[in-house]
């Protein structure tokens, strides 16, 4: 059969392939168990020595996880995926595999403030860190040096979603023999496949977009299996699994994803160019929008369109925020994003509480700036709730 499309291919995520008789379930089955048992010891043996194929114990495999792992794998054109049980996980055990202490990561200077946190702990265990602004080319390749081991990047960053060249990144990168990692989560494999780019490791939160739903935390990380291997040998020691029923209802959520990432992609779309031009907002943040820095590259980097994700900043910073989270009816207060309905966060208090002071004002991190995550409803009735709640501030 030829490729299939992300609109076919989703819907047919983790359909059952084995015969289990005269007839296969519709939906793949949860293997809602901790371990496996064996009636005999060389069985065991041989399953554990990995000369025969089988499960042990759930946090080193198991049939449900395996499942979402591949189906991950297609979505992302990867070799392999190793699932876990949060987008930090998936990072953590990403960053331990690839970097040795006395080496060094370069990182993004705009990071999910959950990851910044990461890498400040990473320093405490004798790994180098350096911060870059990853959309300016010439500053990325003047700060990579021979200890660079490891480049981090957001496709779309949070919360200014400036998009990176991930192709031109990964060139830089490995012209200074250092590995590409790119946190694919606001993008989902709907907008962008990095690995096929030149990016040599993916990991999103599939708390988000991919899941869907708001109804589970996982993480995953997918590249060559090269890479892969040592990366999931210490992902089961550090004891990042998921639980099979996270899994299963990722699998579930994925069905959808092209259909979600469609419409809320095209709903962040229609409010940021009507917010753009209201009289309470002194910007907004959003790559389809021609004025957004990187546009262009947006142009380059993502397909089908711009990503569910923008910021806007309030001309009466803090109490103009607040007015907007306590007015808005339907877009509620969330400090999560990527359900089916659009929610709204505060960077300042939530996502990016962790950074210093400087580090908030350096990224744009104020009272007035507010991030919204679109969801799939209709947009007239989102752009209503959102005109109400400004205008009630006027
Ligand atoms: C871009 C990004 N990466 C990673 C994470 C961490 O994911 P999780 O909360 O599933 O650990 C988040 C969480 O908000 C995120 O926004």
């Amino acid at each position: 059969m030829n490729r299939l499309r992300l609109h076919t291919l989703a819907p047919h995520l983790g359909d059952e392939e084995d015969d289990t008789g005269v007839s296969r379930p519709l939906v793949a089955p949860i293997y809602q168990t901790s371990a496996f048992s064996f009636d005999d010891l060389e069985t065991a043996d041989q399953v554990q020595s990995g000369t025969k194929a089988g499960y042990i114990y759930s946090r080193m495999g198991n049939p449900t996880i395996a499942r979402l792992e591949q189906a991950l794998a297609q979505c992302e054109g990867a070799e392999d995926a190793l699932v876990t049980a949060s987008g930090m996980a998936a990072i953590t055990a990403s960053m331990l595999s690839l970097v040795r202490p006395g080496e060094r990561i370069l990182a993004g200077h705009e990071l999910y403030g959950g990851t910044t946190g990461l890498l400040k702990l990473m320093g405490d265990f004798g790994i180098m860190v350096d911060y870059v602004d990853t959309s300016q080319m010439e500053s990325v390749s003047s700060s990579l040096n021979e200890k660079t081991r490891l480049v981090l990047a957001e496709t779309i960053t949070n919360p200014r979603v400036a998009v990176a060249d991930v192709a031109r990144l990964a060139s830089c990168a490995h012209a200074a023999g250092a590995y590409l990692m790119v946190d694919n989560t606001f993008a989902t494999p709907y907008h962008c496949q990095p690995l096929a780019q030149g990016a040599d490791l993916v990991v999103h939160s599939l708390t988000k977009f991919i899941g869907g739903h708001g109804d589970l935390t996982g993480g995953v990380c997918l590249g060559r299996s090269e890479i892969m291997d040592s990366i999931r040998s210490n992902a089961t020691l550090l004891g990042a699994a998921p639980d099979p029923f996270a899994a299963w209802l990722t699998l579930r959520g994925m069905k959808t994803l092209a259909l979600r990432m469609e419409k809320s992609s095209a709903n962040a779309l229609y409010l940021a160019e009507r917010l753009r031009t209201h009289s309470a907002v002194e910007e907004v943040y959003y790559p389809g929008l021609t004025a957004h820095p990187t546009h262009d590259v947006a142009r380059r980097t993502l397909n089908r369109g711009f990503g569910a994700m923008f910021s806007l900043r309030l001309k009466g910073g803090t109490r103009a925020a607040q007015a907007l989270v306590e007015r808005s009816r339907l877009v509620r207060f969330v400090p999560s994003l990527g359900d089916v309905a659009t929610t709204l966060s505060y960077p300042l208090t939530t996502s990016h509480r962790g950074l210093s002071a400087h580090e908030q004002v350096q990224l744009g991190i104020t009272g007035g700036l507010i991030r919204i995550s679109t969801g799939i409803e209709d947009p007239r009735d989102l752009w209503d709730d959102l005109l109400g709640a400004l205008d009630a501030e006027d």
